[in-house]
């Protein structure tokens, strides 16, 4: 181990629910290196039960709560115990965790907005040894916040480019796009444009039983509904609502889809969830940064090449990427952002950008969880 290196884990698990990505990360090169990735797939029945609860399908919610904290905490320090061992480093070499936690529920409107996130995080400190900073939405929320989405700061420092207009898209359970103006005097924006992989993956779960579309291959074999994609845009006024804005699986998920449909074939139903997720994302890339050059895309949606395909015909004056191309494997931008989420709370450093969530000023965000030693 160096002893120059500065290492940082984040621990991501979003609302697709598919899996526990682990990254540790070296910020001591700048602007960061990938030291080593370990991702940890969830286990169906505890996905099950997460959905069930989020659904308030439970029986005995408060206690399948409760148990489902301990849980995914335990999974989360499993997790990044496996990270360590696989790259060979001790828990002392690392300074924090970052625990994103799982979302149960986002409800950032109405008179009490809150936002949920579970994993208890005093499981991780405790097993590691390591520091962990967890919760780091609520605090935005109370700053007056969406508490979504805090990934534009961390696209910022490390995407920025001084003479391209940039977007990146993230492509998860949900999509987000965090607008990056060259030109240094525009303030970086950014918002939950709605579905991401959400929709399509909810769609093929229920008529193929697969987690996921590969490569976007069922959907392509489909024909996009211009009737049924107008008649989806038009009936939800999520797509049209000015930022700051952000959403869920509470909003966008199956019964959603169901109240839509008509006789569209299956297939001709994905393909169009696909159409509209892209065109979701371009809309909103157009509309708040119309001289964009470049697009650079992460989060597993990354990998589905209908999806890519669709956002580069709805942008035919943008270069549309995968953020590898930007030095970052798609996989990895998300738990990379909560590795240095962590590291700015250490710092004293605020992690959110009021012109994203609508927060009335910067704060320093989260609850540090103390390891063995001290943070420093
Ligand atoms: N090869 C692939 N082809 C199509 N879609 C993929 C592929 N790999 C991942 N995905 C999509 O990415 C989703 C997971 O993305 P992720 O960024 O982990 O989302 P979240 O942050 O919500 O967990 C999967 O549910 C799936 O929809
Ligand atoms: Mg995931």
């Amino acid at each position: 181990m160096s002893p120059d290196s500065e290492l940082f884990i984040g621990l991501m698990s979003g609302t697709s629910m598919d899996a526990i990505d682990a990254v540790l990360v070296d910020f001591a090169i700048e602007p960061l290196r990938i030291q080593s990735t370990y991702t940890q797939p969830l286990p169906e029945s505890l996905r099950e039960a997460l959905l069930r609860l989020a659904a308030e399908r439970s029986t005995d919610p408060l206690r399948c709560l409760g148990e489902l904290d301990h849980l995914l905490g335990s999974a989360f320090a499993n997790t990044a115990q496996k990270l360590l061992d696989a790259a060979r480093v001790e828990a002392c070499d690392v300074k924090a965790i970052g625990s994103h936690g799982q979302t149960l529920y986002h409800s950032p409107g109405g008179d009490a907005p809150f936002t949920l996130q579970i994993g208890d995080p005093n499981r991780i400190a405790q097993r590691t040894g390591i520091t962990t900073v967890a919760d780091f939405r609520r605090r935005d929320m109370a700053a007056g916040g969406q508490g979504a989405p805090l990934v534009p700061a961390f696209h910022s420092a490390l995407f920025r480019h001084k003479d391209r207009n940039r977007a990146v898209v993230n492509i998860g359970g949900m999509a987000n796009v965090t607008l990056l103006p060259a030109d240094p005097k525009q303030p970086v924006t950014g918002f939950d444009t709605g579905p991401g992989n959400v929709l399509m993956d909810s769609w093929i779960r229920q008529h193929r039983d697969e987690r996921y579309d590969k490569g976007g291959a069922w959907g392509s074999s489909g024909r996009i509904r211009p009737q049924l994609l107008a008649r989806l845009l038009r009936s939800d006024p999520y797509f049209q609502a000015p930022p700051p804005k952000s959403t869920g699986r509470e909003h966008f998920n199956l019964d959603w889809i169901i109240g839509q449909v008509g006789t569209e074939s299956p297939q001709d139903v994905q393909a169009t969830l696909c159409e509209l997720t892209a065109f979701s994302i371009t809309d909103a890339v157009r509309g708040h940064l119309p001289d964009v050059v470049e697009i650079g895309v992460c989060g597993g949606g990354a990998y589905n090449r209908s999806l890519l395909k669709r956002i580069e015909a709805n942008l035919p004056n943008c270069t549309v990427v995968s953020t590898a191309n930007w030095g970052l494997e798609p996989q990895w931008v998300e738990g990379a952002a909560f590795a240095w989420l962590a590291r700015q709370t250490l710092r004293g450093l605020p992690g959110n950008l009021p012109e994203v969530t609508g927060a009335s000023e910067p704060v320093l965000l989260g609850a540090i969880y103390p390891g063995r030693s001290p943070a420093s």
